[in-house]
């Protein structure tokens, strides 16, 4: 394993009615808050209100930005950057699922640089400060609660990107796993399926050297998405399954499942593409790639993970040969996303065709190759595209 340095500063206030804390973990930034979410779920959920009379009874000063788009969009962060400079924002507060989260990780970053946000996101201007930013998360998926990245889209070049600083680390967020009863069937499996990507692609199936502990880590939080999930997808407002999800998604990509190995992210990149080809959900690119990248990958050297994750997340038969019980693992993983998670299982089917998968290739691998669990060309990350129609 390599060495590392383990450092995750957020405050996590997890469980019901821990909004009471809000004010006063706001009040120790400054007095005027910049209030982002997204579409209007928060209003219809009540927990807009809740969150608006926290702040009053805390004697802050609020403004709002609302609107921020599923896949959020440079222009919108370059709004809320106005905003901050505008009305002297002391702290931000988002809430909302991950797209809400890294818009406003981008804002607390850009409101302090003159020119347009692409410029942060591309890393053309580096990150010199960032307003403090707290969130109240309400959708289980990304880990953006936990970590110091944000995923913004430029829809006018049909880029994605992440922006990754230490600056943009939430300072405290609210774990409720009520607040995500309302979470509807499709971003439920959607969102487990992004927690567990996040696992197989960043550190799980990987070619790099693992700690056990972790490896086994690792382990049981899959086997707790794939236990949990079905049950939120059944029974919304199942508190157990939610919490134990909320809990999932955080500890996934917070960087402790990262220590002592290398990070890759393909089927990461390649989703990215899809997401900014085309604005899909992040996690339902994940479900329909994953299988295929793991089917497009196998062979002698990929085999035996592959088959030891389908023995201790899927009981495959541990008898069988490594190719032989991989192929099973790949076929049980598919049956969890397409079957028992309802989630569409082709490109074809969410209306995608085969136009531009030979830029979106060459764009994933970044003018080079795609590095992970083995080394792709941009030819192979297009005859996976194909493998998904
Ligand atoms: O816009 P609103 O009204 O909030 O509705 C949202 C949106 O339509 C809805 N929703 C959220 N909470 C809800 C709810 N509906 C009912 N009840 C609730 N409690 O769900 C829809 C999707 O929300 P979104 O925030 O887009 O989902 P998610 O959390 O999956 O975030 C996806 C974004 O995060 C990026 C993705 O690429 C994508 O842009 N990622 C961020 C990462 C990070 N920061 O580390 C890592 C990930 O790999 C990922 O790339
Ligand atoms: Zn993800």
């Amino acid at each position: 394993m390599y060495n590392f340095v383990f450092q995750n500063t957020t405050k996590i206030y997890f469980g019901e009615n821990q909004l009471n804390h809000l004010g006063e973990e706001l009040k120790q930034y400054g007095s005027r808050v910049l209030l982002t979410y997204g579409g209007g779920s928060i209003k219809k959920i009540g927990l807009y209100d809740k969150i608006v009379e926290q702040l009053k009874a805390a004697g802050l000063t609020i403004f709002e930005l609302s609107g921020i788009e599923p896949n959020p969009r440079h222009t919108t962060v370059n709004k809320g950057a106005e905003i901050c400079k505008k009305e002297k924002i002391d702290v931000l507060l988002a809430v909302g699922g991950g797209s809400t989260i890294d818009c406003t990780k981008a804002i607390a970053a850009a409101a302090f640089y003159d020119g347009d946000s692409w410029d942060l996101v591309t890393y053309k201007a580096p990150v010199t400060h960032a307003l403090p930013l707290l969130s109240v998360l309400t959708l289980s998926a990304t880990g953006s609660e936990m970590d110091a990245g944000g995923v913004i889209s430029n829809m006018d070049t049909n880029e994605k990107y992440g922006l990754m600083h230490p600056l943009l680390q939430p300072k405290v967020s609210f774990l409720d796993p009520t607040v995500t009863y309302s979470v509807n069937a499709f971003q439920t499996a959607s969102g487990s399926a992004d927690i567990l990507s996040h696992i197989f692609d960043l550190f799980y199936f990987t070619a790099s050297p693992k700690m056990d502990m972790i490896d086994r880590i690792m382990e049981d939080v899959i086997k707790t998405v794939v236990h949990y999930a079905p049950i939120a997808i059944k029974e919304p407002e199942n508190y157990e399954a939610r919490a134990n999800l909320m809990w999932a998604s955080s500890w996934a990509l917070n960087d402790f499942l990262s220590t002592g190995s290398f990070q890759a992210a393909t089927c990461h990149a390649m989703e990215h593409e899809l997401s900014a080809f085309y604005d899909i959900t992040h996690g339902l690119g994940l479900a329909i790639l994953t299988p295929r990248w793991m089917e497009y990958i196998l062979d002698e050297s990929t085999a035996p993970q592959f088959k030891k994750f389908g023995v201790n997340i899927f009981d495959v038969d541990s008898s069988l040969s490594n190719i032989d019980g991989a192929k099973q693992a790949i076929s049980c993983l598919s049956n969890f996303f397409f079957k028992t998670l309802g989630l569409s299982s082709t490109l074809t089917e969410i209306g995608i065709d085969d136009t531009n998968f030979k830029v979106m290739a060459e764009k994933a691998c970044g003018g080079g190759s795609l590095e992970g669990f083995t080394t792709l060309t941009p030819k192979d990350v297009e005859n996976i595209f194909h493998m998904c129609l």
